[in-house]
């Protein structure tokens, strides 16, 4: 074929070019027939030139079946695209117009299969008409191999950081739920604490009042023992003063009537006797000073039974912390006669009482109250006298209040919210021991009432206990308990 002789001429010397070139390159001609396989192509791919060259074969070097080739494509003007086996997998040559590339992953290629970058590329004549398609063939293994094995590395580090950033998270909310719960225990201690000091303050009222109430009790039985042992022999001498009394009568008449006897005695001996001794006596003197005599005693002697009843009433040893229905007003009353001695220089007591009802109480510790507010007012009075005035009333919502009110000193604006403080007090030592208010609080929070205080410097100090009639565990008026 003469028109080919100068192609084949040139193809000698393509021949010579790519055997000595480095780079797997093959080359057919436009029906698809291998012209040239060199060397490099051989090495790689294990198929000889002589084996190759003259056939159609190419594709066997590569795959198990017969399919075409980039440079197939190239040959058959057939865009990429278009074919199913390349359509996702080429890409068009940045270098050369017309060329294509792409890479694969070939399996049967040497021991352990190989990696290849294809560029297939048309060869044209003068005239620009395809006269063949040549391709080259790079192994590309060692750096898929590397690639996959950095893509691998940085999946793993990736998964590394994602792990660690999980546990950190976890180890975060761990921490978080130990500060939280931290916190939270740190409020329970502290609550608890609070309440602790609270209890220990409790504790100590408690401590107080008992010893106070203990006090009470012995100082209430001493009392009603003396009491008791006193009211039998006033009895009796009270009851013997009366006839005393009408005997002493009767003698004085007698007396009378002997003295009128006396014109008629003829012995003068005796009626000089008798004369000497009345003069003697002062018979006159003593018709007058012994009935005077007689009526002050039996004012002593009532006296000490009132306050005989009056020990009695504010011991009530019977009835000792016992809830019972009582008269206010009697409690108030015996209080007053108790601790008269400590009043009666300093003050005149005055009673304003008002219409109230029994109420449900402890009555020696309303007594308590009463007590420790009249000897506060008492010990308020200066040098000039001064007046305690005592009042009751009702008040609403089934209540009753006491009053106590002195025109004594009154309390400093600064003391005044501590004088129910245990222990605060005022007054030189010895003088008080600042509990009589603490006290007098703590009575009044067991009966569910309140106690309040009004003071002016100077003027004078009302303090006021308002008292329920029955708190919640009274049973009904009646039901238990005598009066005070
Ligand atoms: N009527 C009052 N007028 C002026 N100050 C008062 C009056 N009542 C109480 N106070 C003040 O309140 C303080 C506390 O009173 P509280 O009865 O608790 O204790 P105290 O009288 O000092 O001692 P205690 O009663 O234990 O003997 C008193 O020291 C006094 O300063
Ligand atoms: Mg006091």
């Amino acid at each position: 074929m003469p028109g080919h002789s100068s192609h084949y001429a040139s193809a000698i010397e393509l021949a010579a070019f790519l055997d000595g070139h480095p780079v797997a390159t093959f080359v057919l001609d436009p029906d698809h027939v291998i012209t040239h396989w060199n060397k490099a192509c051989e090495h790689l791919l294990g198929w000889t030139m002589a084996e190759m060259v003259g056939t159609r074969n190419h594709w066997q070097a590569f795959y198990p079946r017969q399919r075409p080739l980039l440079a197939d494509l190239i040959l058959s003007g057939l865009d990429p695209r278009d074919s199913e086996y390349f359509r996702d997998k080429h890409s068009r040559s940045a270098l050369i117009p017309g060329a294509y590339e792409a890479e694969d992953y070939f399996p049967n290629i040497g021991a352990r299969g190989h990696w290849l970058h294809f560029t297939a590329a048309p060869l044209r004549d003068g005239e620009g008409r395809v006269v063949g398609a040549i391709q080259t063939l790079r192994d590309v293994t060692e750096r898929r191999v590397a690639e996959n094995a950095l893509r691998k590395a940085h999946d793993n580090l990736e998964h590394i950081v994602e792990k660690r950033t999980a546990q950190l998270a976890e180890v975060n909310e761990r921490l978080e739920d130990d500060i939280r719960q931290r916190r939270l225990a740190d409020a329970e201690l502290r609550r608890r604490n609070v309440e602790l000091t609270e209890l220990n303050a409790q504790l100590s009222m408690a401590q107080q009042q008992l010893v106070q109430s203990e006090k009470l009790a012995s100082i209430g039985q001493l009392a009603a023992g003396v009491a008791h042992e006193i009211n039998n022999p006033i009895g009796y001498i009270f009851s013997n003063f009366g006839m005393l009394q009408t005997y002493l009568g009767d003698l004085f008449d007698m007396l009378a009537a002997y003295r009128e006897a006396e014109a008629a005695i003829a012995a003068p001996e005796v009626l000089a006797r008798l004369q000497a001794m009345r003069e003697e006596i002062d018979l006159d003197f003593l018709r007058e000073d012994i009935p005077s005599l007689m009526s002050e005693s039996k004012e002593g002697i009532v006296r000490v039974r009132h306050i005989v009843q009056d020990l009695k009433d504010f011991s009530r040893v019977d009835a000792n912390q016992e809830w019972v229905w009582a008269d206010l007003h009697r409690g108030i009353d015996s209080t007053l006669n108790i601790v008269s001695n400590e009043v009666k220089y300093k003050a005149d007591v005055v009673k304003e009482y008002g219409d109230i009802p029994d109420i449900y109480c402890l009555p020696l510790q309303v007594n308590q109250i009463v007590m420790n507010l009249v000897v506060n007012a008492a010990h308020a009075i200066g040098e000039a006298r001064g007046r305690i005035t005592v009042r009751t009333g009702r008040a609403e919502g089934e209540q009753v209040w006491i009053e106590v009110q002195d025109d004594g000193c009154g309390i400093a604006p600064d003391n005044l919210k501590r004088i129910f403080d245990p222990f605060f007090t005022t007054k030189a030592v010895g003088k008080g021991t600042g509990l009589g208010l603490s006290l007098a609080y703590g009575i009044v929070q067991k009966h569910h009432g309140a106690i309040e205080v009004r003071s002016e410097p100077g003027a004078g100090t009302t303090f006021r206990v308002t008292l329920p009639i029955r708190h919640t565990e009274a049973p009904a008026e009646g039901a238990t308990g005598a009066q005070p």
